[in-house]
C-alpha cells in the first residue's frame, strides 16, 4: 500500500480525509502537534476505518523533529499538507503568529519532501485567495485580488512558495482551494470541532440551535445579493476529502501535466447566510433564534466556483446535498452534546 503522511491529520479536513484515504487502498500516518485540535477524534476515525491511526504530536516549525517523522517513515510517497492556522479573526489580532505558523511549516514540510524525494504533494489551499472576486463564479484563473486577511495572504504566499520550489525539484504538486467546507461525516464518528466560540456560519448555527449559544447573528443582511445576506459556495466535507485521494491518485499515476496544478473545490453552487438558515431550520424541523447585526469585517460580498476543472481532470463529483451538510452538521452537535462526550471539554 502507498503511504502517506497527512499534516494536521486530527482537523476537521485532515480526519476525513485519512478516511477517505485509506477507504481507498492507501496507509496513512499523521502529523499535528494539536495545538488546534484533539487527538482523541481519532478514536472516530479508528471506529469507521477499523485500523490504529499513528499521530506523531510533532511542531512542524521544528525542523529536526519535522525530518525525524519522515527518517522513522523512509516509505512515505506523498505528503497532504493541512497544519495551518485558519481562523481569519484571529489572524487579524495577531498577524506574525500566522505568518511564522503557516509559512516555516510549508517550508519544513517541503524541505523533507526534497531531502526524502518525496514526490507527490497536496497542498490546502482556501478560496480566500482570491480576495473579493469581480465576478462569480470563479475559476481557477480567475485575478488572484489581494487578500483581505493575513490568513488570507498565507495562502496566497503558500501557493507561490510551492510554485517556485517545483521548479528546482522533482516534487509534482496540485494546490486544492476550498470553498466552505461544513457538514460531517454520516457515521456521525467525526465531524467539526471549533475551538472556543465558533467564527464559521454552520457551527454558529448548530451551536445556537443546541443552546451553546444563546442567539446568533447574521453579519449583514444589506449587501448587493437576492436577500442582502453573503453568497458563499457550501462543500461537504467528505466531498472535499474525497478530492485529496483523487489528487494523489491523479499525481502518482502521472496524469498530471505540470508540476503545480490548481484546482477549485466547491459545489458549484452559491448559497446566502439567510438561505442556509432556512435550510438548517427545514431540513432539521428546527426554529433558529438569530437576530440581524452589522457587517463583519473582512467579508467578501458573494463567491462561489467554477468546479468544473475538477470535475473533468480529477473526475471529481461532489455528491452530498446541501440537506445532507445541514443533517450531518446537525446530528454531529448532537453527539458532541451527549453526556460526557469526551470531545465536548474543550482542550
Ligand atoms: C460565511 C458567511 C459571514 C458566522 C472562512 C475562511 C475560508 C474558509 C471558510 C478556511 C459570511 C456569515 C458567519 C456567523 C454570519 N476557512 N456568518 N454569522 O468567512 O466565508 O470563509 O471560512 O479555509 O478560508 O475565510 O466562512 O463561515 O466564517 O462565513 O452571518 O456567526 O456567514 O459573515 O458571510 P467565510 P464563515
Amino acid at each position: 500500500m502507498n503511504k502517506i503522511l497527512v499534516t494536521g491529520g486530527c482537523g476537521y479536513i485532515g480526519t476525513h480525509t485519512i478516511v477517505d484515504l485509506i477507504q481507498n487502498g492507501y496507509e496513512v500516518i499523521s502529523i499535528d502537534n494539536n495545538s488546534k485540535s484533539n487527538p482523541a477524534i481519532l478514536a472516530g476515525v479508528e471506529k469507521i476505518v477499523g485500523k490504529k491511526i499513528i499521530n506523531y504530536p510533532v511542531d512542524l516549525c521544528d525542523f529536526e523533529s519535522t525530518r525525524s517523522v519522515f527518517k522513522n517513515n523512509e516509505d512515505i510517497v506523498g505528503v497532504i499538507h493541512f497544519a495551518a492556522f485558519k481562523a481569519v479573526g484571529e489572524s487579524v489580532q495577531q498577524p506574525l503568529t500566522y505568518f511564522e505558523n503557516n509559512i516555516t511549516s510549508l517550508v519544513n514540510i517541503l524541505k523533507c519532501c526534497e531531502l526524502f524525494s518525496i514526490n507527490h504533494f497536496v497542498f490546502s489551499s482556501s478560496c480566500t485567495v482570491y480576495g473579493d472576486p469581480d465576478s462569480i463564479p470563479v475559476t481557477e484563473n480567475s485575478p488572484i485580488k489581494p487578500a483581505t486577511s493575513p490568513y488570507g495572504y498565507t495562502k496566497q504566499v503558500g501557493e507561490n512558495i510551492i510554485q517556485q520550489t517545483v521548479k528546482s525539484n522533482n516534487i509534482q504538486s496540485i494546490l486544492l482551494r476550498y470553498f466552505n467546507p461544513v457538514g460531517a461525516h454520516p457515521s456521525i464518528e467525526i465531524g467539526e470541532v471549533p475551538l472556543g466560540k465558533p467564527a464559521n456560519l454552520v457551527p454558529a448555527i448548530t451551536q445556537t440551535a443546541i443552546g451553546k449559544i444563546a442567539q446568533m447573528h447574521v453579519f449583514g443582511t444589506d449587501y448587493p445579493t437576492r436577500d442582502g445576506s453573503c453568497v458563499r459556495d457550501y462543500i461537504h466535507v467528505c466531498d472535499i476529502a474525497h478530492a485529496h485521494t483523487l489528487a494523489l491518485n491523479y499525481l502518482i499515476e502521472k496524469r498530471n501535466q505540470s508540476n503545480c496544478e490548481v484546482f477549485n473545490l466547491g459545489s458549484g453552487n452559491g448559497y446566502t447566510v439567510l438561505e442556509l438558515i432556512k435550510s438548517f431550520e427545514k431540513v432539521n424541523n428546527i426554529s433558529l433564534n438569530y437576530t440581524i447585526s452589522g457587517r463583519r469585517s473582512g467579508d467578501v460580498v458573494g463567491i462561489f466556483a467554477n468546479n468544473e476543472k475538477a470535475t473533468e481532470v480529477l473526475k471529481w463529483t461532489p455528491k452530498y446535498s446541501l440537506e445532507d451538510m445541514m443533517t450531518t452538521a446537525w446530528k454531529w452537535e448532537l453527539k458532541l452534546k451527549e453526556n460526557n462526550h469526551f470531545l465536548s471539554k474543550q482542550i
